[in-house]
């Protein structure tokens, strides 16, 4: 089976402290280079929550306001899934909207991970549990407008969200 997303030969899922599964780098990896690509079909907010999340559980990448990029079957889940999870240091960004790139060096054996401020603009408010000593312990789909963050990940949100911080900074 031809996979739907594309992961690094770097990379390979394990069990995480995180959560459930995790994607893990195998060698170290250069600042920017590519880490993995999501792959699947264009859906909308509203095919998603009645049609893929009940039946596939959180698969999805936000890529704009109402669209998102998931796998729609059983058997294209394991084809579509990147098992990053989020964590409040991660080490990947998003170049464009669906290609997670390393935000810095990354070496051998550690788990490769993004901050959903980088991708989500949504309405949700989850407990953390990256474990990181920066930990905001509590994570809602508006991190993004987050001053501090939107400093720190300049140049890796998805290209939507940047796209609306720039806009929000026209306006300051
Ligand atoms: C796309 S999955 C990531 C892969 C997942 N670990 C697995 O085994 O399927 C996203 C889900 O992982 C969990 N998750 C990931 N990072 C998390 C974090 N920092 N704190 C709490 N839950 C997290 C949440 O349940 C979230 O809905
Ligand atoms: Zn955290």
């Amino acid at each position: 089976m031809i996979r739907l997303s594309y992961l690094s030969p770097k990379t390979e899922v394990r069990e995480s402290k995180i959560h459930g599964r995790g994607l893990f780098a195998t060698a170290d990896i250069a600042k920017d280079e590519i880490v993995a690509v999501k792959g699947g079909h264009i859906v909308t907010r509203e095919v998603l929550q009645r049609e893929i999340v009940p039946k596939l559980g959180p698969v999805e990448i936000q890529i704009d306001d109402d669209l998102f990029i998931a796998p729609v079957t059983d058997e294209e889940r394991e084809l579509s899934m990147l098992y990053s999870n989020h964590s409040c240091d991660a080490s990947l960004g998003v170049r464009g909207e669906i290609t997670f790139v390393a935000m810095r060096d990354i070496r051998a054996g550690e788990e490769l991970t993004h901050d959903w401020a980088m991708t989500d603009d949504e309405d949700y408010s989850v407990e953390c549990k990256c474990g990181a000593p920066n930990c905001r312990k509590i994570l809602t789909g508006k991190d993004w407008r987050r001053p501090e963050l939107q400093k720190r990940h300049a140049g890796y949100f998805s290209a939507y969200l940047a796209r609306k911080i720039a806009m929000l900074d026209a306006g300051r």
